[in-house]
């Protein structure tokens, strides 16, 4: 156990969060550690004592930015010396000390797996740039309901398994998160009971590769027994999951998973490429033909399922006919949403050693074509769901009007619509009048 002292200060702390839903997640522990100590929560950096950026590696694009971010808090920090400026997540981890060296006005670094060292770290700031001890593996401890703070009180994320052991040739995280381990099933019920307890009603369960819960602590087909255990939760009423690996999902999971009423009918499905010979150079273990039988498998259990997925184009050789293969799928499957990059070598892995790097041209040449198809059939799938009625999660009020609530259905789409705050955390059904890209609006009935 961590112990952590109530403490009184009038510190103050900003928190930025980028990159996947596993930063997200660790953001609410960090949070919680950190008003705990008695630090407030503030968005403005001019009066924060503790600039915390929880940072991602997964592409060089994201780290440059970065550190033009943190450089250009120099003029702040030279003004306000006593000011902490600290960075966590995946570069933290993928970084470590280089960051102190290349950015002196950082004070604070650690990785993913450090977080319960924060109260020490924090200490350690007022006489020395501190560093955390960078351990390759993650645990789940101080993941209780009472260690975390939630952004909305009504909805949690929760880590089912932490790390990545697939080891794609593309992906850095691997590196960064250290080996897959699955949280005890019975850890996990009785946390999300907890949660449950506390007023949550939507739960993420996270992990690199959800389907592989389990795995390591001897279960076979773990994911959809973990998912019917949580069906029996009372107060959960949404559960939704992130991400799966085509690979390991197999029917007999998706069958299973259907009988549940408390799942959401959201399923992102990454496919990376659509061409086997560079699904084969990515290492993602399936081919095409096998994707889309598992898509079929989908349509065919649930009904009204929302696809996603993700998509890298540019691959080391990929040549023009094989990028066209990713192309045809998009149009083939439909997606209601995708999230398009074009491929960034990174350091360390085995596709950033490879000869046939495509250029920067071609490889964003092909991101725009990729996007341009896709937005289109985003747009018509969008168009599809005026006239139909859902049932929201009212999560808060639109910023643009203020009798406007924004939620979100159960397939994970934002709709607005009028109504007042004290919806906020409740559950209303919603018919659909008119949609704009992702998101669509109505009015609510009954
Ligand atoms: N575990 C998830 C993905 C996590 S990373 C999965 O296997 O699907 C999120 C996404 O970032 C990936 O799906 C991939 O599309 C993208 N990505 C990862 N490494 C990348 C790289 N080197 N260049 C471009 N995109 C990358
Ligand atoms: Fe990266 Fe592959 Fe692991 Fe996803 S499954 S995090 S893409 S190595
Ligand atoms: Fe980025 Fe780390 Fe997630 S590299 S995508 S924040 S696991």
């Amino acid at each position: 156990m961590i112990e952590l002292h109530s403490m009184e200060t009038n510190k103050s702390f900003t928190l930025h969060t980028f990159g996947c839903q596993m930063n997200q997640a660790d953001a609410q522990r960090i949070r919680g550690i950190l008003l705990h100590l008695g630090y407030r929560e503030t968005e403005n950096e001019e009066e924060s004592d503790l600039i915390l950026f929880n940072t991602c590696s997964v592409r060089q694009h994201a780290e440059e930015r970065l550190f033009g971010r943190i450089r250009s808090l120099n003029p702040l920090k030279k003004q306000k010396p006593s000011l902490i400026i600290g960075v966590s997540g995946c570069m933290a981890q993928n970084h470590k000390a280089e960051l102190l060296k290349e950015l002196p006005m950082i004070d604070l670094v650690f990785g993913p797996n450090d977080i319960n060292q924060l109260p020490q770290l924090l200490q350690e700031t007022s006489e020395k740039k501190a560093l955390g001890s960078f351990a390759g593996k993650g645990t789940f401890e101080g993941e209780t309901a009472d260690g975390i703070v939630l952004a909305r009180p009504f909805s949690a994320m929760v880590n089912i398994i932490r790390g990545c052991t697939n080891f794609c040739s593309y992906c850095i995280v691997p590196y960064v998160r250290g080996p897959e381990i699955s949280r005890p099933m019975n850890e996990l019920l009785a946390y999300i009971s907890d949660l449950a307890s506390k007023g949550v009603k939507e739960i993420m369960l996270l992990g690199q590769n959800v389907n592989v819960y389990g795995k390591d602590l001897g279960m076979k087909e773990g994911f959809a027994t973990l998912l019917e255990e949580i069906e029996k939760i009372d107060g959960i009423k949404w559960v939704r999951f992130l991400t799966s690996h085509p690979r390991d999902f197999t029917e007999d999971a998706i069958k299973r998973i259907s009988n549940l009423t408390k799942v959401c009918e959201q399923y992102h499905l990454p496919f990376q490429a659509g061409n086997n010979r560079i699904l084969e150079l990515m290492r993602r273990g399936y081919t095409r033909e096998r994707y889309i039988e598992l898509i079929k498998q989908v349509r065919r259990n649930i009904p009204n399922v929302s696809l996603s997925t993700d998509i890298i184009c540019g691959f080391p050789s990929e040549t023009e006919e094989e990028f066209e293969d990713t192309i045809n799928l998009v149009k083939e499957i439909r997606y209601e949403s995708a999230y398009m990059y074009y491929y960034s070598p990174r350091p360390g892995t085995k596709a950033a050693s490879m000869k046939e790097q495509l250029s920067d041209e071609v490889k964003k040449g092909r991101l725009a074509r990729l996007i341009e198809v896709q937005n289109q059939i985003s747009n018509e799938e969008s168009q599809k769901q005026v006239g139909k009625t859902f049932e929201v999660l009212v999560e808060s009020s639109a910023s643009r009007s203020e009798n406007k609530m924004l939620g979100k259905t159960r397939t994970g789409r934002p709709v607005d619509f009028e109504g007042d705050a004290s919806l906020i955390g409740t559950f209303v059904k919603v018919k659909i009048d008119s949609a704009r890209n992702w998101t669509l609006s109505g009015k609510i009935i009954d």
